[in-house]
């Protein structure tokens, strides 16, 4: 049932394109237009919606996170995300105008049920996407996306986080076509981008040796870093807690433009740092991250750059260069965290850890 691979989770990797073209599948036509046929929430509630709160917990909070970039820019429709854990505890301000979106791959996460449950209490309308058909989450929500990831065995959230990310933009370019946002024309070409991502995911799985290889010459470090900025710094987070709970060593994702507000304290001679620069359109964006890397290797550390192919601007300040298919800022966390993956993956059977099984972890976290 490991379909040749070791473990689940190296299966749930390699699987990533696929999952990423089913959950596509179907959901727009040669019109350009979307068709989230399931939203079972009417247009004209979508058109009133005046807030979006993000619920989730670990990984699919880190989807939220970009969800949250992506759907602010396309429908200007403010949008928060919260730790689902956090949001019951603080009487958060949602009403019969917010829209809740709990995002859940096992669809049984005790904390985010309770926070659904509290949302709908306050008359909110709770939109879950999931992947887990028939779950209680889907079940006590008015409207469900689901991913098409297929069963997640591996405890560590792979294939789940990408589909995750690619529902959450789907729905931030559906609630931009519906309520006729001026980001209208650019839908259908968002769409198609998205159509090539499990040929560009296909691409970085291609790249796997390299990441392997600094698997192994990691395998000792004591800490890693990962820094991000924008949309990367999701990306850095999620990088972190993959290494965190499969490779049990201190990992920590930064916002790369707070370095100098403290983490740079932390950097010293060999420390590895993994930076994910953004795509080279966004100029002042990516001069920023690049001057960062400066920074940190000017004291000591060793820098893994994920950047653009082609990024000559950065290549001088990488000890190591990993290279990214070509893609909107937008859309660059579904390419930028699948090494990132595997970094954690490799580094952590090369220590002998159970990748499916991490210590003290579960699958679904059916206690709050
Ligand atoms: C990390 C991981 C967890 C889950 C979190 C939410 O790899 O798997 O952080 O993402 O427990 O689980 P779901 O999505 O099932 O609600």
């Amino acid at each position: 049932e490991k379909g040749g691979y070791d473990w689940f989770m190296r299966k749930e990797i390699y699987e990533q394109p696929k999952a990423v073209a089913d959950t596509l599948l179907g959901r727009h036509g040669a019109d350009g237009q979307l068709k989230l046929d399931e939203i079972r929430i009417s247009e004209s509630e979508l058109r009133a919606i005046d807030k979006i709160v993000i619920i989730a917990c670990g990984t699919a909070s880190y989807a939220g996170l970009v969800a949250k970039y992506a759907i602010e820019h396309w429908t200007r429709v403010p949008c928060e995300v919260e730790l689902a854990s956090e949001f019951r505890y603080r009487d958060p301000i949602v009403g019969p105008t917010t829209l809740v979106v709990a995002i859940s791959q096992s669809g049984e996460t005790a904390d985010t049920l309770m926070a659904i449950r509290h949302a709908r209490e306050q008359k909110a309308k709770v939109l879950a996407i999931c992947n887990t058909n028939g779950s209680t989450i889907p079940r006590e929500s008015d409207a469900v996306i689901y991913t098409h990831a297929g069963p997640e065995i591996g405890v560590a959230s792979t294939k789940g986080f990408l589909t995750q990310l690619v529902a959450c933009y789907l729905l931030g370019l559906y609630l931009a076509q519906v309520r006729g946002t001026r980001f209208g024309d650019e839908i259908g070409s968002l769409a198609a981008e998205l159509d090539k991502m499990p040929a560009a995911i296909s691409a970085v799985l291609a790249d796997a040796d390299q990441v392997q290889a600094l698997a192994a010459e990691f395998v000792d470090a004591p800490s890693v870093l990962f820094l991000g900025r924008h949309v990367g710094y999701p990306v850095a987070l999620e990088g972190a807690l993959k290494l965190k709970e499969l490779a049990y060593i201190h990992a920590e994702g930064f916002a790369a433009g707070e370095l100098k507000h403290g983490p740079i304290a932390l950097v010293e001679d060999q420390l590895p740092v993994f930076v994910v620069v953004p795509p080279q359109g966004r100029d002042l964006l990516h001069e920023k991250v690049v001057s960062n890397i400066m920074e940190i290797r000017a004291r000591g550390a060793r820098t893994i750059v994920l950047a653009e192919q082609g990024d000559t601007s950065v290549a001088p300040y990488a000890d190591v260069m990993i290279s990214l298919p070509k893609v909107s800022t937008l859309l660059q966390p579904i390419l930028a965290i699948v090494p990132l993956q595997i970094f954690a993956c490799e580094l952590a059977t090369r220590k002998g850890h159970d990748v499916d099984q991490p210590r003290n972890l579960a699958k679904s976290v059916t206690v709050e």
